[in-house]
């Protein structure tokens, strides 16, 4: 596992977008799974950056998201649909139509998760995952449990999860209690894979998930176990290890 410190949240997105166009540089065709939340968007914007300035070409690459709410529709402005669009994908070239998210609109979670299953096979395999970290060690919404789940499945949120969310919503009634991510197989078949973390909240679940036992009580933690992990994080996230 390699580790990158960054000063602040603004180094440590540069760095996050430096390493994700050289993925795309080097391979123009290149699958990308992306990630939502807070962290990564500071890392969009320097991908934007590099796009306006012409260094970047994104039209011959598909992307697959970690995970989408159950329940939301594409036009609300909290459904990850949304929240690609928004951050990256209008401002690119990217082609919309190799853009992939499961479909939080589907209420049939068998049918929405072997649909997207069936999205990431036909890609043939991620060159770069990027992640972010919750705060129970959580990557896409793959949630503390008894064991590392496999490929897309449906997942009851955690509280901490829905509180730690709820800053996005009116109400704690409006956080959608499920959503569909990909599986931990999944992410660990990425080829390579690119964390991003901020904060001194987030200081201990760094600590839990790199520096101690491999658990799926910790979801990140399985992590260590891959052959490629760049995690770029701030001084803040670092400071307790
Ligand atoms: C959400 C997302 C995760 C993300 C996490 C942390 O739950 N599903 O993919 O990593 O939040 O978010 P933030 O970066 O805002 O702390």
């Amino acid at each position: 596992m390699n580790i990158i410190k960054a000063k602040d949240y603004d180094e440590m997105s540069r760095r996050a977008a430096n390493i994700i166009a050289a993925q795309v540089l080097s391979k123009p065709e290149c699958v990308l799974g992306l990630a939502t939340g807070s962290t990564p968007i500071g890392t969009y914007k320097n991908l934007v950056e590099w796009y306006n300035r012409g260094d970047l070409d994104f039209s011959k690459v598909t992307s697959v998201n970690l995970d989408e709410y159950k329940g939301l529709t594409k036009d609300n402005d909290q459904s990850y649909y949304y929240f690609m669009n928004d951050n990256l994908f209008q401002h690119v070239n990217i082609n919309k139509e190799r853009t992939f998210l499961p479909d939080g609109t589907e209420s049939d979670s068998e049918k929405a998760c072997k649909a997207y299953n069936d999205i990431i096979h036909s890609v043939g395999g991620i060159d770069l995952q990027l992640l972010g970290l919750g705060h129970n060690g959580h990557i896409g919404f793959n949630e503390p449990c008894d064991c590392f789940e496999l490929e897309t499945h449906c997942v009851d949120l955690t509280e901490s999860t829905i509180k730690a969310n709820q800053r996005f919503f009116a109400t704690y009634d409006d956080v959608p209690k499920q959503a569909y991510t990909m599986g931990i197989k999944t992410i660990m078949n990425a080829k390579k894979v690119l964390v991003v973390v901020s904060g001194a909240d987030k200081a201990q679940i760094v600590k839990d998930a790199f520096f101690g036992p491999v658990t799926p009580l910790v979801p990140a933690s399985v992590l260590q176990l891959h052959p490629d992990v760049t995690v770029v994080a701030d001084e803040a996230a670092l400071s307790l290890v």
